[in-house]
Formats: structure tokens, C-alpha cells, sequence
């Protein structure tokens, strides 16, 4: 009892002491509020609310993932099985990363009679998942506090005091009070959602894509995520090629106001924040949907490379196709590398077009047929056995992603039939978001998954040798 009563005297006397071990309120999301700790939905702003003064942030950010990410409905299927098997852990993990709003207000509730799964809801602002609030309402990372010691599972101190954090330290605004940030514009501040661990089975990483940047030629060269991922898709080629920061590029024509009215700034950042995901906002029909898929489908075009070439001997011949990363700041894939998928479809045929070899090319159900090739992980529970469901998952069994500006080689050893000489050989990579077995299981509606080709190459040879 003593003791109990020493920690309040002592917690009232020194307020900082209370913020010495700021996670916890939220567990196992690592989401904590800074000042008052009694946050309420009024507080933050809807994003239209924002739309009049910045007009290009609204259009980038609505449609895009982060302004879906609580009602993107493979998410909310997952997150419902999750409540269910979990009984109830995984509502305030998944909730602090795709809707910190509602997880540091409590506004989440679980109700089991919608959706195949059952589904959750929330309100207002927090309906808009990684919304302009949640990112501008960020005053620092507690990383050093985390279970781990690491950025991850949300460890970001939240502020509801309605001043807006970002990369400038002269902006008057009359609109809102805003103060510089200097985590905002580094790499660090995606971190905090970018690295997923599972708290059930011993932290293990599921999604680590700040990691995975980390320790690639890009933070060398302090090329963070913003750089690619909050500017057109033909600055971040740039950027991947000539290795430079976006803002050291020269022309990169990204000047101009970051507010109606405001003083000319020398970039301002489109906030799209596109990946690979071309399936989920065109399926909800939200404005702009369409603009963020198509911009993700070029993205996604740009990211890696193919060179192909026939190996062996006469006898015995060898295609050697190798991948290259080529822009992507992380590996490819990255974050959900047990789900999304990139693989390779070959086909070799004679003249006549008779096929010599086939791999990789989809089934009739879009399926991928055994053998193909996917740069993917493989994830399984603590028996070894192949999950799929993040809470369940203790790590990879195998590990086939491509490190960034690295590149991996795949071999297709194949026999020409007697009498043939004179082949072509097409090989393309392809990307989908996620197996069609992923969407059947979750989605309530058939959703045939699109898939996109990130590359293609199509030669003649003549024996060993490519002809012209
Ligand atoms: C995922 C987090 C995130 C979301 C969501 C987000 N922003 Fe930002 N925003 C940033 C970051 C990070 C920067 C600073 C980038 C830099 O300087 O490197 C920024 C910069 C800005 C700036 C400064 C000018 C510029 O564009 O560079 C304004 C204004 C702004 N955001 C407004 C908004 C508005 C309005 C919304 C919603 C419509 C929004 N933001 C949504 C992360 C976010
Ligand atoms: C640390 C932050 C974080 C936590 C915690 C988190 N997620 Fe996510 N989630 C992400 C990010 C970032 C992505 C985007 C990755 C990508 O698109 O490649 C994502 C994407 C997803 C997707 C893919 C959606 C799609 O349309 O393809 C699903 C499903 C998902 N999360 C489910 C969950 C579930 C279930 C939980 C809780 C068990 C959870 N997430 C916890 C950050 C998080
Ligand atoms: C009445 C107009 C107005 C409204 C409404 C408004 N802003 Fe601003 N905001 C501005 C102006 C003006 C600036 C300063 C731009 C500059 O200095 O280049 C600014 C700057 C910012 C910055 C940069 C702060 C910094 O110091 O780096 C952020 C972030 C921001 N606003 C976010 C938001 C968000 C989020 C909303 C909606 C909740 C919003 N704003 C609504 C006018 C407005
Ligand atoms: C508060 C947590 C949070 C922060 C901060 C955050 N993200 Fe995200 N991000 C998410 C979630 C959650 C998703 C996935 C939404 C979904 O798929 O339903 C996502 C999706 C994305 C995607 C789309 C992935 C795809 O498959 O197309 C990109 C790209 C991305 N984020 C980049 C960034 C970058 C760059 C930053 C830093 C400037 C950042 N994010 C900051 C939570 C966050
Ligand atoms: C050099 C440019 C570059 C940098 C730096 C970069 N990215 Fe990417 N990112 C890409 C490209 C290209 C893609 C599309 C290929 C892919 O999906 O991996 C992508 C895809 C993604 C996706 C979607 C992955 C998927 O397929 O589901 C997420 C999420 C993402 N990036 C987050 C980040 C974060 C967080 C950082 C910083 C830690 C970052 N990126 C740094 C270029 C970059």
C-alpha cells in the first residue's frame, strides 16, 4: 500500500514522470497522447474541413490507402476474425495504425452481426482512418519505449491540442495554429506505422519496410520515404536514378503554394501516398479512387526491370531470368510480403508456336499454378504450418523478397525438341495485391484480383545465341 501511494506523490509532483513509460493506455497498440490524455472526436477535423485552404493535399489524400484504411473491407474482414479468435487483443493493435483517432478515443465498437466476419464502426473523423489529423496531430515517437525498442505498432505521441505539425517553421496560418516538425519530414515518422510486429508471438516483424530501407543505398543517401512516396511517380523514378533527395532534383516543377494564398514554397508534396494497391478504392467507388489506381499501376511499371538470356549448352539449355529492383526504397515486395505477390510467367515456343515450357501463367480460377515463381515470404504459425492471419503468424519459413537496388536470378533449364533450333521466349513479371483464395475468404462480394505487369521481354534465339 505504501509503496502504491509513494508513486502518486511522486507522479504529482514530477508530471514528466508519468510520460517516462507513455505506452500502455491503448495496448498492445504503442499509441500514446501527449498533454491532455482525455481525447475527444471533436477535437480533430474532418478532412474536408481542410479542402478550401489545401485544395492539393485534399486531392491527393482522398482516395488514397491511408484515407480508406478503416473501411477498406479486406482489412475490417481480417480485423473481425481477428477480434473473434484473439477475443478482443487485435482491436486496439490493428486499430492504432488504420484508425488512431478512433483507437485513442475509444470510439471503436464491435458489432458481430455485420459483415461475413462481423465488422467494426467508429465515428466522424475517425471513419477516415490515417487522416491529415491523425498525421499532423503527431508530436514525436515513444520508439524508445516500445516493447522492443523500435519504431513500430504505432508508437506515436498523439496531440489534441488542434495546432498542425509539419515541415515549415515560418508558416502563420489563420486557420489553425502549426508549428514545425522535424520527425515529419524524415523517414522515422512512417516507421511508426511501417514496421508491424505481432505482439502474440514474441514481437516477431511482420512488416518492415523502415527496416528494410534502413540499411539500403537510398538511406545512405538520405533519400526517405516522402521522396518517392509524396511526389508524382516521374520524380520518384528520378529520384531512384539519380539517387538525390526529390527537393535536390533540378526542375523537378513540385514549387508553388502549400495553402490558397500562401507564399511560394519550393516543393510542395503530393500526398497520394501510392503503392501497389490498385484494387481496393476503385472496388469502394470513393472519389479519386480510380486516379490513386492508375497512378499505382504506373508506379508499380516503373519499379523493376528484366534481362533474360539462354545459358547451358546446346543439350541442355538454361534460361536465366533475373529481376532487378530498380526503384523501389525497400524490398520488393515489401510490408505485407506474405500476401502481396510478384511473380514470373515464362513461356518458350518453337516457330510454329508450339510451347516448349510454361510457368507462372494464371489457371482459369486466377490461380497461381504449382511451380511458379513468387518473390514472396512464407508465413507460418508456431507449428510450422503455413497462416496467413497476422496475429497468428511466428515467422517466415522461406524469404524470396528482392533488397532494394539488388537483383535476384531464376533458372529454367528446358530441352529443345529434335529438329528445333529457333525459339522466343516471353517473360513477364506481374504483381497482385493479394491470392484469389485471400479474396474469396474475405471479401462478401466475388472480386476477380486484377493483376499488373511490372515488366515484359520477348526475344528470338537461335540456339544459345539472341538473334536481332
Ligand atoms: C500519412 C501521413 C499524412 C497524411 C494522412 C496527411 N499528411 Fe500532410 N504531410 C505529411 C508529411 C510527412 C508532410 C511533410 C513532408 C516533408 O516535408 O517531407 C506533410 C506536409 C503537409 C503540408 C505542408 C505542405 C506540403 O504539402 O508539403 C500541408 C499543408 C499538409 N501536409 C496538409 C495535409 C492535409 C490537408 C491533409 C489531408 C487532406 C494531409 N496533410 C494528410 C503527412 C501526412
Ligand atoms: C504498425 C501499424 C499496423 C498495424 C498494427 C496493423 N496494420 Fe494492417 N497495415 C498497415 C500498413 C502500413 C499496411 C499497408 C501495407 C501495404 O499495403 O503493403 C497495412 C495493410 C493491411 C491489410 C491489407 C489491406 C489491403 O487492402 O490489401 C490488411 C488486410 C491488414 N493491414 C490487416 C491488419 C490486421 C488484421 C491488423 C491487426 C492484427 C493490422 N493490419 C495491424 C499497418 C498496420
Ligand atoms: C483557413 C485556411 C486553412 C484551413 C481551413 C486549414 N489550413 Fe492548414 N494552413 C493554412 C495556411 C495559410 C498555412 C501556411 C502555409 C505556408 O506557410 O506555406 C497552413 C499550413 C498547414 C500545415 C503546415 C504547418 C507547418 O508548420 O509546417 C499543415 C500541416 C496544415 N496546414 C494542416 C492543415 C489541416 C490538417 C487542416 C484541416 C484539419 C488545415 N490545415 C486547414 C491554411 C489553412
Ligand atoms: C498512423 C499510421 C500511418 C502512418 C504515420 C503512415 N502510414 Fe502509410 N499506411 C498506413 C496504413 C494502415 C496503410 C494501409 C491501408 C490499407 O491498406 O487499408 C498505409 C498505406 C500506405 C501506402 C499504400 C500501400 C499500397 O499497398 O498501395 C503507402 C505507399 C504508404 N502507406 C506510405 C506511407 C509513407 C511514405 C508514410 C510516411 C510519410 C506513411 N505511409 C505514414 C498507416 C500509416
Ligand atoms: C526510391 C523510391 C522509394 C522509397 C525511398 C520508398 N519507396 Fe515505397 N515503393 C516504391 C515503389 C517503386 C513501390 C512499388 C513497388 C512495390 O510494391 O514494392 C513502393 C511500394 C510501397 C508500398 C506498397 C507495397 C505493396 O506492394 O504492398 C508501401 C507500403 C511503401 N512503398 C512504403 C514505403 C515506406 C514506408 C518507405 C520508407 C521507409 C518507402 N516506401 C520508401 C518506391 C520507394
Amino acid at each position: 500500500m505504501k509503496k502504491k501511494l509513494l508513486v502518486l506523490v511522486l507522479a504529482a509532483a514530477f508530471p514528466l514522470f508519468g510520460q517516462a513509460n507513455p505506452i500502455g493506455d491503448y495496448a498492445p497498440s504503442n499509441l500514446s497522447m501527449a498533454g491532455d490524455k482525455t481525447p475527444d472526436l471533436k477535437q480533430w477535423r474532418d478532412a474536408n474541413s481542410c479542402k478550401g485552404c489545401h485544395p492539393r493535399q485534399w486531392n491527393g489524400w482522398q482516395g488514397s490507402m491511408h484515407s480508406i484504411a478503416f473501411i477498406d473491407p479486406v482489412f475490417q474482414a481480417e480485423w473481425a476474425m481477428g477480434e473473434t479468435e484473439t477475443k478482443g487483443v487485435t482491436k486496439n493493435l490493428c486499430g492504432g495504425c488504420h484508425t488512431a483517432i478512433g483507437t485513442v478515443t475509444q470510439t471503436v465498437e464491435f458489432k458481430s452481426e455485420s459483415g461475413k466476419f462481423g465488422g467494426f464502426t467508429t465515428q466522424a473523423v475517425a471513419l477516415q482512418g490515417v487522416s491529415c489529423e491523425v498525421c499532423h496531430s503527431v508530436v514525436d515517437t515513444n520508439m524508445e519505449h516500445t516493447a522492443n525498442g523500435e519504431h513500430g505498432n504505432a508508437s506515436l505521441v498523439l496531440a489534441n491540442d488542434g495546432v498542425k505539425r509539419g515541415p515549415y517553421d515560418d508558416a502563420k496560418p489563420r486557420g489553425h495554429k502549426a508549428t514545425y516538425s522535424d520527425l515529419h519530414t524524415k523517414s522515422e515518422f512512417c516507421a511508426n506505422c511501417h514496421n508491424v510486429f505481432n505482439p502474440v508471438h514474441d514481437n516477431f516483424a511482420l512488416e518492415h519496410t523502415y527496416d528494410e530501407w534502413k540499411k539500403s543505398p537510398y538511406a545512405e543517401q538520405e533519400i526517405q520515404c516522402q521522396d518517392c512516396h509524396m511526389v508524382p511517380v516521374e520524380v520518384a523514378v528520378r529520384v531512384a536514378d539519380e539517387m538525390k533527395p526529390a527537393d535536390k532534383l533540378e526542375n523537378h516543377g513540385l514549387g508553388g503554394p502549400a495553402a490558397r494564398g500562401g507564399v511560394k514554397r519550393a516543393l510542395v508534396h503530393d500526398h497520394g501516398f501510392v503503392g501497389g494497391n490498385a484494387v481496393i478504392a476503385p472496388l469502394l467507388g470513393v472519389t479519386n479512387g480510380e486516379a490513386h489506381a492508375e497512378e499505382a499501376r504506373k508506379r508499380l511499371k516503373t519499379a523493376a526491370s528484366l534481362d533474360v538470356k539462354v545459358a547451358g549448352t546446346q543439350a541442355n539449355p538454361v534460361l536465366e531470368v533475373t529481376v532487378h529492383n530498380r526503384r523501389a526504397g525497400h524490398n520488393l515486395p515489401t510490408s505485407l510480403t506474405f500476401i502481396r505477390q510478384i511473380w514470373l510467367e515464362v513461356i518458350i515456343r518453337d516457330t510454329a508456336g508450339k510451347e516448349i515450357l510454361r510457368s507462372g501463367s494464371l489457371t482459369a480460377e486466377n490461380a497461381l499454378p504449382d511451380g511458379t515463381v513468387v518473390f514472396q515470404d512464407t508465413a507460418v504459425d508456431i507449428h510450422g504450418k503455413p497462416e496467413h492471419k497476422p496475429w497468428k503468424v511466428a515467422k517466415f519459413s522461406n524469404q524470396n523478397t528482392i533488397p532494394p537496388k539488388s537483383h535476384k536470378t531464376v533458372l529454367y533449364p528446358f530441352q529443345l525438341p529434335a529438329g528445333v533450333s529457333e525459339y522466343t521466349v516471353e517473360t513477364k513479371l506481374h504483381y497482385r495485391s493479394f491470392d484469389q483464395s485471400v479474396a474469396d475468404l474475405l471479401l462478401e462480394d466475388k472480386v476477380t484480383v486484377p493483376s499488373v505487369e511490372m515488366a515484359a521481354a520477348t526475344q528470338t534465339y537461335q540456339g544459345l545465341t539472341l538473334q536481332k
